[in-house]
């Protein structure tokens, strides 16, 4: 992983600005989820514009130009249209030669899941450079009237730039899960195949996101440390060797129990929920992204990406940083964590 970046829109929705169109409250979303507040794409802004910000910046970073770049893949569930794939437009738009682009829709687990895809690519030598994006705009489709869904979501992106190397690094062991018995927890009914919009549909929200809560919060405090077990027996490594937790960002009470279960110290767990929201295939390089520049992490630590999301779906990844890593020796004020959060 030699380059990452974010980018979120700059128009700041407080839980106090939520509470005036809807029947919740700031103390009310604090205490249930630790969110304070989450950005929300302005006019023009969408999946497609940034990611491409993000994969820019991630580039920049990694000292690569969208040429050298050999395969494009970008995670997202709120493409900017259900067809075209949106990793086309991001191709476009980052001016990169026509290689392969694909999208991967995998809820929240998306990126985590386009990260252990890019290894394959790199370790049977089909490709050398790698960029894996998560992007969500998930704002515009949420509905006002369903207060404890709305007021979880963000929108946002992040990258990384995955390339080939000679020294050992890059995933050491990972963890794809998915059950569908699951999926009606988290849906959006109606715009699909299955249920193609109608003016119906509309007014019956059924193409806004719908979760049911109380499911998902179940099933993620049970799987977000069962994959993080099952990614350390399959390396053979402890917590201990873990120098930073990245989870996905749904609820801070969530990571809580798995930082909890783990004994994991507050230093080695990411989380900016509070600033941020749930902002599903963005979360993880979200986070990763603004670690890694807060100088959390050295040249040759180990990390844990864990994941869950629609699907029902989860992974996880454990991924040693290289010994040399340019970009995280220019990263200054190593150990500085503006993000720790108390758990
Ligand atoms: O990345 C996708 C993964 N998604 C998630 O990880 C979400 C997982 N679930 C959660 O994070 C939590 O279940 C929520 C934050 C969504 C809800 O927290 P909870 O502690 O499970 O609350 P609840 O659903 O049990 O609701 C408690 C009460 C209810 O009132 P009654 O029935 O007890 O009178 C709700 O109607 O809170 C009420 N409520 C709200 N009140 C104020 C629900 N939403 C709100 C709201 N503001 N926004």
């Amino acid at each position: 992983m030699t380059g990452w970046g974010h980018y979120v829109p700059d128009r700041i929705v407080t839980n106090d600005e939520l509470a005036r169109y809807m029947d919740t409250s700031d103390d009310w979303i604090q205490s249930r989820s630790g969110i304070r507040e989450r950005r929300f794409a302005e006019e023009g802004e969408t999946t497609a514009t940034m990611s491409v910000e993000s994969g820019r910046r991630a580039l920049e970073r990694a000292g690569c130009s969208p040429d050298d770049v050999d395969l494009l893949l970008v995670a997202s569930s709120s493409p900017d249209y259900i067809t075209p794939p949106v990793s086309s437009q991001v191709q476009a738009g980052l001016g990169m030669p026509q290689v392969g682009a694909m999208q991967l829709t995998v809820g929240c687990t998306g990126f985590v899941y386009a990260l252990v895809t890019a290894e394959q690519f790199i370790r049977t030598g089909g490709c050398e450079t790698i960029l894996v994006v998560g992007t969500e705009l998930i704002s515009r489709w949420l509905s006002w009237e369903e207060r404890s869904t709305a007021v979880l979501f963000g929108d946002g992106s992040g990258a990384v730039v995955v390339e080939a190397a000679e020294e050992p690094c890059g995933i050491r062991g990972s963890v794809l899960g998915s059950d569908g018995d699951g999926a009606e927890h988290i849906i959006m009914p109606a715009g699909g195949v299955a249920k193609p919009t109608t003016h119906e549909r509309i007014e019956a929200g059924e193409n806004t996101l719908q979760m049911n809560g109380r499911e998902v919060f179940k099933f993620a405090t049970q799987v977000m440390g069962r994959s993080l077990g099952e990614a350390l027996q399959k390396t053979n490594l402890t917590t201990d060797d873990i120098d930073l937790f990245v989870p996905h960002q749904a609820n801070a009470r969530i990571i809580k129990y798995a930082a909890e279960a783990y004994d994991l110290p507050e230093e080695k767990v990411v989380m900016n929920v509070d600033r941020y929201g749930n902002t599903s295939a963005a979360s993880v390089p979200l986070a990763l992204s603004e670690a890694l520049d807060e100088g959390r992490a050295q040249p040759g630590d180990t990390l844990a990406l864990v994941a869950f999301g629609a699907g029902l779906t989860w992974a996880a990844a454990i991924v040693d940083l290289a010994e040399t890593l340019p970009a995280l020796d220019a990263v200054s004020a190593p150990g500085a964590s503006k993000t720790a959060v108390e758990l």
